[in-house]
């Protein structure tokens, strides 16, 4: 169990794989859809499936458990920020692989972990690289959902990362060696 002085290891595990993940994912994400890198698409489906599984877990673990306890560094509205900013982070962790499951799932282009079909393809028998969407307007809403909520993400992970900072350099207080897995006095 998370402590206000210590955070337990699987708060600490979750936290950290599913932040790589995340930010591994968004730039994979940005780099094979603008430098059209076909090949790193089923392995950016592959991980961010993989990933959804993970928010799963952290998801019902935040519930169950609760937040950390606050850390006394910051003013008032520091914290509210930082508290949105958590739920916003929570969200679109959810938000991100269920928009491209709708993009690439409804489009027709099929949903793969590593070769293992979750979503079938429908490819147009003429023009194989093209596909024939199972539900159009689905697959388009993912699409616009995965590109502005990545850009979104990126916002927030940044506001994030600046907080976590501000906290180690300015407040001097436990808060970003608390996540790194140390005790602190609270
Ligand atoms: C290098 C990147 C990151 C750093 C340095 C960092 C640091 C931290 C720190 C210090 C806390 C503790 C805040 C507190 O005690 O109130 C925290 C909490 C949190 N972080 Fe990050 N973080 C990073 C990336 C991410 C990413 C990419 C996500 C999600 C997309 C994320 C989601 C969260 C959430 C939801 C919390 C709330 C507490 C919890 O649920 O464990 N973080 N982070
Ligand atoms: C789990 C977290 C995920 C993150 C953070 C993420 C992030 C991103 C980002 C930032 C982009 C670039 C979007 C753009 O500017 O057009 C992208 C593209 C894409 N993602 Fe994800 N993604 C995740 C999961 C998934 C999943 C689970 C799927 C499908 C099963 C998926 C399918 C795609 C596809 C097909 C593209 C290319 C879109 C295009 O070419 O227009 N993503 N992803």
């Amino acid at each position: 169990m998370d402590t206000p002085q210590q955070l337990s290891r699987s708060s600490l595990l979750l936290h950290w794989l599913v932040a790589i993940g995340m930010i591994g994912l968004t730039a994979v994400g940005l780099y094979m859809s603008r430098a059209e890198q076909w090949f790193l698409y089923p392995i950016h489906k592959s991980f961010g499936v993989l990933v959804l599984g993970l928010v799963l877990v952290r998801v019902v673990w935040r519930l169950r458990n609760g937040w950390p306890a606050q850390v006394a560094g910051g003013t008032a509205w520091e914290h509210r920020l930082a508290h949105a900013a958590h739920w916003l982070l929570i969200v679109l962790t959810l938000a991100m692989p269920i928009s491209g499951m709708m993009h690439s799932g409804a489009g027709g282009h099929g949903i793969a972990v590593f070769g293992l079909q979750l979503v079938p393809s429908q490819h147009k028998p003429e023009a194989p690289g093209e596909a024939i969407p199972f539900n159009a307007s689905v697959a388009e809403w993912g699409e616009a959902l995965h590109e502005w909520l990545g850009y979104l993400l990126i916002l927030t992970v940044t506001l994030h990362v600046a907080g976590a900072l501000k906290h180690h350099w300015v407040y001097k207080d436990g808060v970003l060696r608390r996540m790194l897995g140390q005790r602190i006095k609270a």
